[in-house]
């Protein structure tokens, strides 16, 4: 096995000193210079894995810079992380865990392992296998009336209680496979502590026909423990405390904590700790999209999630689309200092992909320490954020295209529409290309003039107007392009980025798969509860916060 010890800055250096170089050339952050030089790039600047195409040809990085990445990739012995990630060793070396979640999609026999606890490594592909049977027979007998509410009625409805992983994996998902069929169980997702949120559902949901699955690696998450006890308190206040048992199922890796909330083993649907939060859609904590997916469905998920695995861990960098991804993503961020990333998919059902995204990405890899303990010598992940195309065209796209930051865009596609509007789809993905060509050529104020002229504008209008209405251009973007979306080629999709993610930690020579950063806040959320009580004592604070905490008490008529 590859040696893990963790690499000094130094090693990648070189490869860093050189991609600032080529980017401080005359041209060096200029796109349309790249394809005048060479008409070839669509092609040399793209790849494909089955039918999914990665165009990262609209992108600054030239032939030189290209090579240039690779080197910083093989100076940061990327391969090297690949080879050690899927053999299950402990690359979160802060927790001593593997991120075995590949195994979660692997076949039975697949032979991935996992670290324990104790030092000794599971077979993970045999208890992902097995927990997927006790999922499988669940959600079947959900479906064929098997199993059934407390009046011996079926479920109608499933409400998964979860935060974060725990929420936005199955929300996500969940949404783009039921979009355009239907749902064999309406899902429903409930994560925020708001009250409203809960309220909500209860004058929404039935009790009498919803399943309520309380879904929690730790079991302890303050948000959804006091989600799933309002929920509970709901159910068995309106059915009796013995429909509980029929009502409620949990999604956890803590069977101590499950007991005591009341969820009997066979209605606890397990996982590891190999399995970070943001990686569970996979686990148990994707029931919620069986359900209302079909387990047909789920499998298909789990085999695009495979295929992905594998063409990652066998492909050379060179044609290995998370590895690409990845690499343009660095160049952006680290090179050219653009330190936000859109995801604008064109596809309605891909609603919840960059809240989806922006988990993956940013709890991943926003951190500044590196695995030898040193600061970080780069920034290590951009600020991500997205919403739907066209929508997003008609809101913040405006600062994308004539703001003065550099937002480079990722642009999600599928060739085929689920529906029977062609003229629909054809408008839709029109648009991805004019915008993507509009980031790309922009405008010129020679151009904007000839227009005006053209249009009979008078001189003055012109002079007044036409500098407001020029696009700088060469900014950047990436394009992916895919036949059709599906429970497999989503599978895919995400896969796609989760390695992304992986190959970018590996560079910035970071641990992507723990979450220190969530901690503090959680931990004065905790104290300053109590204080919140009336007539409490508001306890030590900055003297903003206990002010504001005092002005707020003083809104509600409290002391
Ligand atoms: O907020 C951090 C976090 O730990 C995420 O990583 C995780 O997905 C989420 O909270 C929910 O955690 P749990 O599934 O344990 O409730």
């Amino acid at each position: 096995m590859p040696d893990a010890a963790p690499l000094p800055a130094s090693a990648t250096q070189p490869a860093w000193d050189k991609l600032a170089a080529l980017a401080a050339a005359p041209e060096g952050r200029l796109i349309t210079p790249l394809f005048a030089a060479d008409p070839k790039r669509p092609e040399t600047f793209s790849a494909s894995f089955e039918d999914m195409f990665l165009d990262i040809s609209k992108t600054s990085i030239s032939p030189e810079a290209m090579k240039a990445l690779f080197e910083l990739a093989r100076a940061a012995r990327v391969e090297d992380f690949i080879a050690r990630l899927f053999a299950g060793e402990p690359v979160n070396m802060t927790e001593h865990r593997s991120a075995m979640h590949m195994a979660l999609r692997s076949l039975p026999d697949a032979g991935f392992r996992a670290i324990l606890p104790d030092g000794s490594y599971e077979d993970a592909s045999k208890v992902a296998a097995h927990e997927r049977d006790h999922m499988e027979k669940f959600v079947r007998g959900v479906h064929d009336g098997s199993i059934v509410a407390a009046d011996g009625r079926p479920f109608t409805d499933v409400l998964n209680i979860g935060i974060g992983g725990s929420d936005l994996g199955p929300r996500m998902v969940s949404l783009a496979l039921t979009f355009v069929h239907g749902a064999k169980i309406n899902p429903h997702f409930l994560s925020n502590v708001d009250g409203h949120a809960f309220a909500q559902f209860a004058r929404e949901l039935d009790p009498a026909r919803t399943l309520v699955l309380v879904a929690s690696k730790t079991f302890t998450t303050l948000e959804t423990m006091t989600n799933g006890h309002a929920a509970r308190d709901w159910l068995a206040g309106a059915l009796g405390e013995d429909a509980v048992h029929h009502h409620f199922a949990a999604l956890s890796t803590n069977l101590k904590e499950t007991a005591k909330f009341g969820i009997s083993e066979d209605r606890v649907f397990g996982f590891r700790d190999w399995v970070g939060g943001r990686y569970s859609v996979w686990s148990a904590i994707g029931l919620s999209v069986a359900l209302a997916a079909g387990w047909d469905a789920f499998e298909q998920f789990l085999a695009g999630g495979r295929a992905m695995d594998e063409h990652f861990r066998s492909t050379p960098l060179e044609r290995n689309l998370p590895a690409l991804l990845a690499l343009a993503g660095i160049w952006n961020l680290d090179i050219l200092g653009a330190g936000t990333l859109c995801i604008l998919a064109y596809d309605a059902r891909l609603a919840r992909f960059p809240a989806y995204l922006q988990q993956l990405e940013m709890e991943s890899n926003g951190k500044s320490t590196r695995l030898a303990g040193d600061r970080v010598t780069h920034q290590t992940c951009p600020v991500v954020f997205g919403e739907p195309g066209t929508d997003a065209q008609h809101s913040f796209m405006q600062l994308v295209h004539q703001g003065p930051a550099l937002v480079p865009v990722d642009f999600i596609l599928a060739a085929e529409a689920d529906h029977d509007r062609p003229e629909a789809h054809r408008i839709l993905a029109a648009n991805v290309f004019a915008q993507a060509e509009a980031l790309l050529e922009g405008k010129t104020l020679a151009q904007v003039t000839a227009e005006m002229e053209k249009a009979g504008e008078d001189r003055e209008t012109i002079a007044r107007v036409a500098p407001h209405r020029v696009f700088t251009g060469e900014r950047p973007s990436t394009t992916i392009l895919y036949k059709k979306l599906d429970p497999y080629s989503l599978g895919r999709l995400i896969v796609l980025y989760e390695h992304k993610v992986a190959v970018q930690g590996a560079i910035w020579g970071i641990n992507s798969y723990d979450q220190w950063g969530v901690e503090l806040g959680k931990k004065l959320a905790q104290a300053i509860i109590p204080s919140l009580e009336p007539g409490a004592s508001p306890g030590k604070h900055d003297g903003s916060t206990t002010s504001l905490m005092a002005r707020f008490k003083a809104l509600r008529g409290e002391r």
